[in-house]
């Protein structure tokens, strides 16, 4: 199995990346919308065809990169069924997720929040904030319980084979991973004989500050790391195609947003094989004679057959003055 532990350095965020040898399948857990650069890079270094994001929980600390995975590679979100949210897959206890010939066992750990679940692959555990290196995540916001977080990590953590590599969402000292039998032995909220009472009594008098990403994180988490489209730098932040020009994806179109402007890029005879409701028809060689009167700060999606002349047509805008422009990735032919 390829195994990558890789980092954020200003949320102290692990994100996972794990891959069969033999199909190039792969998955990322917990990764960060601001690195999502990154992790498209490395699966195209390393030959890796991603099938899933997957996240641990709701995060209060960073937003997903789940949805630019997805614009970027098609990939599928899941998410906890807990958190009910509108992702590809919802799973919950007893469910797997399969990647090539190995599967990842879904093993809910709430507590830190009321979605928060590990995953479980050979001898591997990743945690999330259930489980930290010599700690846990705190239990004082969205549906945090230290009773239940102590039920969690002793009956579905702490009960595998003492030699289970625990692989936890953050580290913020510089540790990358611990055993089972390590925090067992040595975790001074929840193993070295701790009792619950000891543990709630521990994170009862924690004190900790207000989360100081939390009121972005949030809101952004619940669009599965969809940024507001009118959010500033919203259209600098997605991918970009071999061309050049920005992608996004038909999902984004289908759901079609107000005060975005889709511009088919076609020649008029080959809307016959289709279009979109509401877009506006401008084939590819007319753009430069129409595009200058139009208001640069305008948001638009340019489309075509199969994306290479929506892609030509976005950079052409670009190159004009346009900010908030991309092309529709898969174009019509993925439209259907
Ligand atoms: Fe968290």
């Amino acid at each position: 199995m390829i195994f990558r532990q890789l980092f954020d350095r200003d949320t102290c965020t692990y994100t996972y990346l794990l891959a069969d040898e033999a199909t190039r399948e792969a998955v990322l857990i917990d990764p960060v919308r601001e690195l999502v650069e990154r992790d498209v890079g490395l699966l195209g270094e390393l030959g890796l065809k991603l099938m899933a994001t997957i996240e641990t929980h709701m995060h209060a600390d960073h937003v997903t990169g789940a949805w630019g995975l997805k614009q970027a590679t098609g990939c599928d979100i899941v998410y906890p069924a807990a958190s009910k949210l509108d992702a590809d897959r919802l799973v919950g206890a007893g469910d797997t997720i399969a990647f090539g010939q190995h599967a990842l066992e879904v093993r809910p750990t709430p507590g830190h929040t009321a979605t928060c679940t590990s995953y479980l692959v050979d001898d591997m555990v990743f945690t999330g904030d259930a489980l930290f290196i010599r700690g846990c995540g705190r239990t004082d916001f969205q549906g945090g319980s230290a009773e239940t977080l102590y039920a969690s990590v002793w009956e579905q953590l702490l009960s595998l084979p003492d030699a289970t590599r625990v692989f936890p969402g953050h580290d913020y000292k510089g540790r990358t991973m611990t055993t089972v039998a390590e925090e067992k032995a040595h975790n001074p909220r929840l193993g070295a004989g701790k009792t619950v009472e000891q543990f709630a009594a521990i994170m009862d008098a924690l004190g900790l500050p207000y989360p100081r990403y939390i009121d972005q994180a949030l809101p952004g988490n619940r669009r599965l790391g969809r940024p507001a489209h009118s959010e500033t730098g919203w259209w600098s932040k997605l991918p970009r195609s071999e061309a050049g020009a920005r992608r996004i994806g038909l999902d984004f179109v289908k759901q079609a947003p107000g005060g975005v402007r889709m511009i088919d890029v076609r020649e008029p005879h080959e809307t016959a094989e289709g279009h979109v409701a509401g877009a506006e028809l401008i084939p590819l060689g007319t753009l430069p004679q129409q595009a200058p009167g139009w208001n640069r700060d305008d948001a638009i999606v340019t489309i075509c057959r199969s994306a290479g002349r929506s892609d030509r047509a976005a950079l052409h805008l670009e190159s004009m003055g346009f900010t908030k422009v991309a092309s529709m990735s898969g174009g019509m032919l993925g439209w259907s």
